[in-house]
């Protein structure tokens, strides 16, 4: 395992694991932490061994938020002249699927974070919470946008508003996560997830991702034709002839992502 400053990384069985690791600060996210995050996700994006990407956090909780020791000291022409959410723009186009498995707090920037996987398994213990109206300031990294964009602005006015904490029965009510588990248990379901999709046609699985984000900016005109795009694409790849040859003789398929 490679130990980076805020991070852990490593690999198995075709998962790229990314581990927050700053747990006495319950993973709180500076800005060098969520440089190596997306660092890490880039590479397993570009590595063909890699097929999805889990990301988790050690200690009791997933995240804390933006470092407030470190926002304190922030102005608003600095944060404008270094382009301050460019790392989270760069995580927005990760082509892998990514799991997140969370547990504990995941708040602000936490939660952020959270919104950007695509999958979430989150432990029973896990409160999601906007606390940012509390220190006089806003989310920033996309809280407004995903959280509205997924629960609808009255709820997502709501919680923003009151910092409320959403516990993970209310997230899984909304929409917000994919599955509930005891936390002791989440990284180990995030992987079984994680084991099913890297089993898949990787070529199909990307498509997918794409085309499904997609729904989310485009109108439905606009978004069938781009699945159609992608759809006739993937007859282009080895892994739909395998996949479908495969049916035809019982077997199971050996995708290779091309
Ligand atoms: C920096 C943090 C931190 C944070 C916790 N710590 N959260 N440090 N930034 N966001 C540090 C504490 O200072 C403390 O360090 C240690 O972690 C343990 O925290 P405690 O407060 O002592 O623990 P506890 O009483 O259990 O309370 C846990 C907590 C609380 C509820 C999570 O720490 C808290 O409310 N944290 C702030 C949460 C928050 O407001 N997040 C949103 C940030 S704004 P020491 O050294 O004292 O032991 C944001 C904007 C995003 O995220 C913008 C886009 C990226």
């Amino acid at each position: 395992m490679e130990s980076l400053s805020f991070i852990e990384t490593s690999m198995e069985d075709k998962i790229g694991f990314i581990t927050l690791n700053r747990p006495k600060q319950y993973n709180a996210l500076n800005r060098q932490m969520i440089h190596e995050i997306v660092t890490a996700a880039e590479a397993f994006d570009r590595d063909p061994n890699v097929r999805v990407i889990l990301l988790s956090g050690n200690g009791q909780a997933f995240s804390a938020g933006a470092d407030i020791d470190e926002m304190a000291e922030e102005g608003a022409v600095q944060m404008e002249l270094r382009n301050q959410f460019a790392d989270w723009d760069r995580l927005s186009l990760i082509k892998k699927p990514i799991i997140g498995a969370v547990k504990g707090y995941v708040l602000g920037g936490g939660f952020e974070l959270a919104l950007s996987c695509d999958l979430l398994i989150a432990g029973s213990d896990t409160r999601f919470s906007f606390p940012e109206v509390t220190l006089g300031v806003m989310p920033g990294a996309g809280g407004t946008q995903r959280l509205t964009k997924l629960v609808g602005k009255t709820k997502a006015l709501e919680w923003i508003l009151t910092a409320e904490r959403i516990d993970a029965e209310t997230a899984l009510q909304y929409g917000i996560i994919n599955r509930i588990t005891e936390p002791e248990n989440v990284l180990m379901e995030a992987r079984e997830m994680a084991e099913k999709i890297a089993a898949q046609a990787p070529l199909a699985v990307r498509l997918i991702k794409e085309s499904v984000h997609k729904a989310v900016d485009y109108s439905l005109y606009e978004g069938m034709q781009y699945e159609r795009k992608n759809f006739y694409m993937l007859f282009a790849s080895e892994d739909q002839k395998e996949g479908m040859q495969a049916f035809a003789e019982k077997r199971k398929p050996n995708f290779r992502g091309r």
